[in-house]
């Protein structure tokens, strides 16, 4: 563990201020553990529904500008098999003999309140979940579930609410960018008890088009919108959230691709600094490669540990 990157989140000590985020993996036990293995704090798993999703139609990624449009339809293999992976993943960390695990957020999908309570309840029943996100705010299953949970302050705090009630671990909120005012929501979401706050999802939705087929490029026509082309938005919203006076701990997600844009995240308020479509362009790798890009700023600096960078750089100074 590099002394330098070491840092609490909701009382757990991690590795790294790296989280890899939902669903830019798949659930599969390896791929979590390879992705801890290359130096990421926590691991986030896909969102899983209470039923298996096949997802929509190939294909679901298109590489754009500056980013990457997705359209996966919240596939995954629903909530039984997904707590049954993260069961295979602290089987083989045992097994290798490791003393640390790497901890694991469950991120879970629902269209309300009863549907986050039950999938809640079976998340309380799990010993190898760590935290539990609700995924308020999928842009790409728009056409399904219509506008994200999130573009509502009411319903974000209905939800956490009732969340909060039944879960036995800390509840993270993950909010959306689309909305007239993040920071609005993600008050409602503390108000209402939410433990930490992750942002943002995927932007959009967006579209790319196929000028040889004539054709859009998704067979959903549309996606979500992530890479770098979307960290200032990101950064902006963790910063309007730390100037509006939210206290509670902020996963910082969007863009971010290299140390710098790590320890911008930072700067802007956040706590912690989720690495996703990174992992496309990079390589599982990229955890690893971004930590030492983070130790390079500290030293290049003269500051000892990230929580310097807290302590130096607080949004208030902007
Ligand atoms: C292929 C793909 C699948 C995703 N699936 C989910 C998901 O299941 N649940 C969720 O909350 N966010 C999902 N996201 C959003 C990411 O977790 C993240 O919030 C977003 O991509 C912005 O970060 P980035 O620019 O670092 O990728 C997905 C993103 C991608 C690229």
């Amino acid at each position: 563990m590099k002394r330098e990157l070491r840092t609490y989140f909701l009382g757990i000590e991690l590795s790294s201020p790296l989280v890899l985020p939902a669903g830019v993996l798949d659930i599969s036990f390896s791929s979590l553990k390879q992705v801890s293995e290359s130096g990421a704090g926590i691991v986030t798993t896909k969102s899983l529904t209470l039923e298996a999703r096949k997802g929509h139609e190939g294909p679901v990624v298109a590489e754009v500008e500056g980013g990457m449009l997705n359209a996966m339809g919240l596939c995954n293999p629903g909530i039984s098999q997904g707590l049954e992976e993260l069961d295979r993943l602290r089987a083989l960390s045992a097994e290798a003999g490791e003393e640390s695990k790497v901890p694991v957020i469950v991120s879970v999908f629902a269209t309300g309140a009863e549907g986050f309570c039950e999938l809640a309840e079976r998340v309380n029943s799990s010993p190898e979940a760590d935290f539990l996100e609700l995924n308020l705010s999928c842009p790409n299953v728009m056409d399904e579930f219509g506008v994200p949970l999130a573009a509502s302050e009411k319903i974000v705090a209905e939800i956490v609410s009732s969340v909060k009630s039944v879960s036995r671990i800390p509840v993270i909120a993950k909010l959306s960018p689309n909305v007239t005012s993040i920071t609005r929501v993600a008050a409602a979401a503390a108000e209402a008890g939410a433990d930490a706050l992750c942002m943002i999802n995927t932007l959009g939705p967006g579209m790319d088009i196929d000028t040889l087929t004539g054709r859009p490029v998704l067979t959903n026509i549309t996606g979500g919108l992530s890479g770098p082309c979307v960290k200032p938005i990101a950064l902006r919203s963790v910063y309007e959230c730390r100037k509006a006076g939210i206290i509670i701990p902020i996963i910082g997600v969007g863009g971010v691709t290299d140390g710098n844009d790590a320890v911008q995240m930072l700067m802007a308020g956040a706590d912690l600094v989720g690495v996703g479509t990174a992992v496309y362009y990079r390589g599982p790798d990229v955890f690893g490669l971004i930590n030492q890009e983070m130790v390079s700023f500290l030293k290049q600096k003269g500051l000892s540990s990230i929580a310097d960078i807290d302590r130096i750089f607080q949004p208030d100074h902007f």
